[in-house]
């Protein structure tokens, strides 16, 4: 579920259109926290590439936004193939002109291939979610300087087994497999591909950890809401446990850090578990037919998003980022 389109990102960062987006008061935040300028340079040559599901998506929009507030020609700033920035189900690609650097986006909510269920398989199984098998479209990740992998939203019984969407390994489906050995074993198998493909000294990898959703009332398909909710909790008490999604994250980023890989986990769920106040709700996007259910899964922009790529770019700056070498560089033999 893509939120928002190219012109109304770009009246975002004019500040016309935010109106209407602005349910509280979300305090942009670029400035001395985030250096667009320096970002962009640093960048420059580069490719900086999102690759997972849709609340990945709106955290490369937010990238966009605040880059272009380092832009004084925005016309300088537009998708490579002239591709409207719509929901949309393959990939896109914005090119800073004047810094030949490109922020792009990949649609890959289960990061591994999803494919017809073998010959043999049992009239329940509509889809194999292929655990040792990365997405296609990773040949085109592949000389990325910045890797921002997000997965989630879509590793949970309702998106998975319950649709008959059952996990494969090795030609065979595993029946038994359940949603997190599922979710282990394809972040395994991206491992393995930035083993292969990044360069340890200028590639960096991200992934981020789980974007929690406030629905109340209800769940997404049941009248669940968020829009009663106009400020941010105050009171939470973090849990004493990581959700589990985010131990196997933390898991395999620091097995690529042991592989001298410079692997960032990038843990966002305690900060924006408090943002109850920050989804869409009922503001969605225009052309939505009524009724339609709430969003409290992704976020309005400028917003908590945003403060996530704030500590993108610290992390990065902390360890010295450039974009003068390659980065996950060598072609991936298909
Ligand atoms: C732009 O960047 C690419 C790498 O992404 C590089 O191959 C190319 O030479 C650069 N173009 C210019 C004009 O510097
Ligand atoms: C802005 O960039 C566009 C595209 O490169 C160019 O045609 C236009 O002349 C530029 N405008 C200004 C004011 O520099
Ligand atoms: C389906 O075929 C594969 C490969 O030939 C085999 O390993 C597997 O056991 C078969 N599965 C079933 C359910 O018959
Ligand atoms: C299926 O997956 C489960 C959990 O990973 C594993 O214990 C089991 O051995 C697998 N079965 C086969 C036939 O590979």
């Amino acid at each position: 579920m893509g939120l928002f389109h190219l012109v109304r990102f770009e009246v975002f960062c004019l500040g016309v259109l935010f109106q209407l987006y602005k349910k509280t008061d979300i305090v942009i935040t670029c400035g001395n926290r985030f250096d667009a300028q320096d970002f962009l340079e640093r960048s420059r040559n580069g490719r900086i590439v999102f690759a997972g599901d849709s609340i990945g998506r709106n955290q490369w929009e937010s990238l966009l936004c605040m880059l272009s507030q380092g832009v004084s020609n925005l016309s300088t700033v537009y998708e490579e193939h002239g591709n409207p920035i719509t929901k949309h189900k393959g990939f896109l690609s914005i090119r800073f002109q004047d810094y030949n650097l490109t922020v792009e986006y990949y649609r890959v909510p289960f990061l591994v291939v999803i494919d017809h269920p073998p010959q043999n398989a049992s009239e329940e199984v509509q889809r194999a979610i292929r655990v040792d098998k990365l997405h296609w479209f990773s040949q085109k990740w592949a000389g990325a300087n910045v890797l921002v992998f997000s997965a989630g939203h879509w590793w949970n019984q309702d998106k998975t087994l319950k649709m008959g969407w059952y996990f494969q390994e090795e030609g065979t489906l595993n029946m038994t497999m359940d949603v997190m050995e599922g979710f282990r074993k394809s972040l395994q198998t991206l491992k393995s591909w930035t083993l292969k493909n990044c360069d340890p000294e200028t590639g960096h990898i991200f992934i981020r950890s789980y974007s929690p959703v406030h629905y109340r009332d209800g769940d997404w398909n049941t009248g669940g809401h968020c829009d009663l909710s106009n400020a941010p909790e105050i009171d939470y008490v973090k849990p004493e446990s990581e959700p589990l999604n985010n131990q196997i994250i933390l898991n395999v980023v620091k097995e690529m850090q042991i592989a001298n890989r410079k692997a960032h986990f990038l843990d966002i769920t305690y900060l924006t578990a408090m943002r109850k106040d920050g989804h869409p709700s009922r503001y969605r996007e225009p052309g939505t037919p009524q009724p339609a259910p709430q969003d409290c899964s992704h976020w309005c922009l400028p917003g908590i998003p945003d403060t996530w790529n704030e500590l993108l770019y610290a992390q990065i700056l902390s360890s010295g980022f450039k974009t003068r070498k390659k980065g996950c560089g060598k072609k991936v033999i298909p």
